[in-house]
């Protein structure tokens, strides 16, 4: 599969959503940031906005929850218009449960780790997910710098998946640029969150087709 890149919209304007989102036009996936003040240390945006957007662009949204109580909001944000959910492993008390919702609810289902959250606990339920999120900064907000001790766990996630001879994809976000996505690849990650570093340009389209060439390298 020729690589992913997920704009982040956390690092667009938020008073102009749907434009911001054709400035993106080319991009895989729209990466959309759900907290809730509670599960990281800041608020964003919930259902209504996640309906408005699916409805205002034809780009596939990836909505990463990071929120508590993932298992009962999860299958609402399919239900919302988005293509593909990722609740994170710390949220979710019953992640088999919520991942096999998502999917019969017709969206591909991914489960996210915190930096400090291990692969290995969560091997067996590799064959429940169509994506894994390995977070390379703590999540809560943009622009921070890549945590380059995150590279081992993406190494180890793709020979487990490799292993277990599954498709699924394997997706990075945190500090995801043009100096750190070829080692992300390298690592064996395939869909490339990148906020800052497309939205922080003055063409957001080119930056998304120079990250994924450099990724394809
Ligand atoms: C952080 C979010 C990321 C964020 C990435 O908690 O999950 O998606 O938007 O932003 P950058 O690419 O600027 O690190
Ligand atoms: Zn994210």
């Amino acid at each position: 599969m020729a690589a992913q890149i997920n704009p982040s919209i956390l690092s667009a304007d938020f008073s102009r959503l749907a434009e911001e989102a054709r400035a993106v036009e080319g991009a895989d996936w729209l990466h959309v940031d759900v907290m809730d003040n509670h599960f990281v240390p800041n608020l964003t945006l919930g259902v209504p906005v996640v309906e408005a957007l699916s409805r205002a662009t034809d780009i596939p949204l990836d909505c990463h929850l990071m929120i508590e109580d993932a298992d009962r909001w999860a299958p609402q944000y399919v239900e919302a218009g988005a293509g593909s959910v990722t609740f994170h492993a710390e949220a979710a008390a019953a992640p088999v449960r919520t991942a096999r919702e998502i999917r019969a609810k017709g969206a591909r289902a991914s489960m996210a780790l915190k930096p400090a959250t291990p692969i290995e606990p969560y091997e067996d339920l590799l064959p429940e997910l169509d994506m894994l999120l390995i977070m390379t900064v703590e999540p809560g907000f943009g622009g921070q710098a890549f945590l380059d001790i995150m590279l081992p766990k993406i190494r180890r996630t793709r020979e487990l998946i490799s292993k277990h001879g599954l498709e699924m994809w394997l997706q990075v976000d945190g500090g995801v640029s043009a100096s750190t996505i070829e080692r992300c690849a390298e690592a064996g990650a395939d869909v490339f969150v990148a906020g800052s570093a497309v939205y922080g340009t003055d063409d957001p389209a080119a930056a998304v087709r120079m990250l994924r060439s450099q990724a394809t390298e």
